[in-house]
């Protein structure tokens, strides 16, 4: 069924486990996630960036996940991710996703806090939560390319941003960058520590390709319940239909090679929802 994340986030933070949420970008992207989630009994979390949303539009990616959704058992969610404008915001709330995030974290701190603050009062009657973003995580988010610079949340201004904000979740930078890392990444599990002995709204962590297993597993004991994973289902989904399209040049049914990607995704996610401690728990 398709959900919003706010009852997702509550048993998640109660059962001390994280839900995945997988950036999809065509159809075969989300039939991977969603039959992963059925065949493990696990919630989880679609979610598109602005240049995905560009690509076919809201209402499509919306339809193709509440088609799946319906089909399914397990708790679904929608999700805008890093939402770029207070107007991009209303239009995935209007078109009816489930779950929105308003990025306003490359803006100043005042900034960031009147444009959560305008997203959330605007998805307030509806009952759609809202996630915001405090502090830099590193890389480019729309096209997810790895990358430098990041400045880490300040736990003492993460408690003033939620409390002035009322966001519903919220993402934080310690250390993660979206894209692949060039060496191990260096998490600061400590300031996670910090910020979650002051912030009781679910923690978001960004930037999940690249990290070990180990990691995200230690960031989910320190408080974080949702996990971003964008990359690495992308490299997972073009390495399953190279694959096809290498082995044998002839191919023309969009549906060999579609499979491929889609079952390359699928053991990818099902992996995750391992690590995220999230099967069984829908
Ligand atoms: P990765 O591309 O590093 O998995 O980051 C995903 C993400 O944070 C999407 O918002
Ligand atoms: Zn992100
Ligand atoms: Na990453």
């Amino acid at each position: 069924a398709l959900v919003t994340t706010t009852e997702m986030f509550k048993k998640a933070q109660e059962g001390k486990y994280a839900v995945g949420a997988f950036n999809v970008e065509n159809m075969e992207m989300v039939m991977a996630v969603i039959e992963a989630a059925e065949e493990l009994n696990s919630p989880v979390i679609l979610q598109t960036t602005p240049s995905t949303v560009k690509y076919a539009g809201l209402d499509y990616y919306l339809a193709n996940a509440k088609v799946a959704a319906e089909r399914a058992k397990v708790p679904v969610a929608m999700h805008l991710d890093h939402g770029s404008s207070f107007d991009l915001a209303m239009r995935a709330l209007r078109t009816g996703y489930t779950s929105i995030m308003i990025d306003g974290s490359h803006q100043s701190f005042e900034e960031n806090i009147s444009l959560s603050k305008a997203v959330v009062e605007a998805c307030n009657p509806s009952l759609i939560p809202v996630e915001a973003e405090l502090g830099k995580v590193g890389g480019k988010e729309d096209d997810l390319d790895g990358g430098e610079g990041s400045a880490h949340t300040d736990p003492q201004e993460a408690k003033e941003f939620v409390e002035r904000t009322g966001v519903s979740s919220l993402a934080i930078a310690i250390g993660t960058a979206h894209g692949l890392y060039k060496g191990e990444p260096k998490i600061d599990l400590d300031r996670l520590s910090e910020i979650k002995k002051l912030v009781s709204v679910p923690l978001v962590l960004h930037g999940g390709s690249g990290i070990p297993d180990e990691t995200i597993k230690e960031t989910i004991r320190r408080g974080i319940v949702k996990v971003n994973y964008a990359t690495e289902l992308r490299i997972a989904y073009s390495n399953g239909v190279k694959k096809v399209l290498s082995e044998d040049p002839e191919v023309i049914d969009p549906k060999k090679y579609g499979k491929a990607g889609l079952q390359s995704v699928k053991s990818f996610v099902k992996e995750k929802m391992v690590v995220c401690g999230s099967i069984n728990k829908a």
